[in-house]
């Protein structure tokens, strides 16, 4: 669908906020706290960006863009090439880290710029009436997005790691003290998640929630392998230059994908021989060194041949 971009807000240091509304006679479809959508920028690539307002009101959608220092061109084309009045591509939003509305407590965790699922997601919750707390840590209050939006509240804790004085985000102490039935979510680089998911490790599955905000991955396009398909037969010599996924579905295979750069975990596919180049975030580094499963969207393949169970 396309959306017109009808204000751009500086909401901190090198993260620009964006609003879009439907173009005229068009209506944007509702959307569920948590969810994303994709844009396409000018040179097709695509990106995901969380949706951060209300999703109480869908008569527009805003979404955050840090402009990241190691931009592979994602955020650095959006904060150079966007302005006001551009009609946008995007898909229509979807869902990669929803909400537990019947959850007895939420534990919001944030790191930077990943603070922007965990608003809608606030809103949701008052809305519902459900008790949630904010645990939010940013560099400094310069580069804290949101940080006006939040304040005031009891249930929100900002720290900055970054400034004299500052405190890192005692994310064990955070996870050791939400109650046992409560549900936790996580937003935020890598390295936070990586221990938050070590962290929460013994509570239930299905309480422990996280989403990454960014993704630097570095898609396999090295090629030089064979990709046979176990349940057709099939198989597809992958070049050079070529990943997986899009010679799938150039060749009219049917994989389910959603970011296409290793991040939702919706491509997941049994790997049944073979060694996997695993280039995404979202498996764990067990999960990653069983090769039993892989993303087919950004990882590539070490050994000649891989099997899948496609
Ligand atoms: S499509 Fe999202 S991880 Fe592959």
């Amino acid at each position: 669908m396309k959306a017109r971009l009808i204000q751009i807000r500086l909401e901190a240091e090198g993260v620009h906020a964006y609003r879009f509304e439907p173009l005229p006679g068009e209506t944007l479809p509702p959307f569920e706290a948590g969810a994303h959508v994709n844009v396409t920028l000018g040179d097709g690539i695509t990106r995901s960006y969380s949706l951060l307002n209300d999703p109480a009101d869908p008569s527009f959608y805003e979404i955050a863009v840090h402009l990241s220092p190691t931009s592979r061109g994602g955020s650095r084309y959006i904060h150079e090439h966007w302005h006001v009045g551009l009609v946008v591509d995007m898909t229509d939003p979807s869902n990669n880290f929803p909400l537990d509305e019947t959850a007895a407590h939420s534990v919001m965790i944030a790191g930077g710029i990943g603070i922007t699922p965990l608003l809608s997601m606030i809103d949701r919750l008052d809305a519902i009436g459900r008790p949630w707390e904010l645990h939010y840590v940013a560099q400094s209050p310069e580069r804290a997005a949101f940080v006006r939006h939040l304040s005031g509240r009891d249930n929100v804790h900002v720290q900055f790691d970054g400034i004299e004085g500052g405190q890192p985000l005692d994310l064990r102490g955070v996870v050791e003290a939400a109650p046992a039935d409560a549900h936790l979510y996580c937003c935020g680089p890598q390295g936070m998640l990586d221990a938050y998911k070590g962290f929460a490790a013994g509570r239930p599955k299905g309480h422990v929630h996280l989403e990454y905000f960014t993704a630097d991955t570095q898609i396999a396009t090295e090629g030089g392998f064979v990709v046979e398909l176990a349940k057709s037969g099939k198989s597809f010599e992958i070049k050079e230059g070529d990943r997986i996924l899009d010679v799938l579905l150039d060749n009219g295979v049917d994989v389910p994908f959603a970011c296409s750069e290793g991040t939702c975990g919706t491509c997941e596919t049994r790997v049944i021989e073979g060694t996997p180049d695993h280039r995404d975030f979202f498996l764990t580094d067990d999960e990653r060194a069983s090769g039993e499963m892989m993303m087919v969207c950004c990882s590539g393949c070490k050994s000649d041949k891989l099997v899948l169970d496609l």
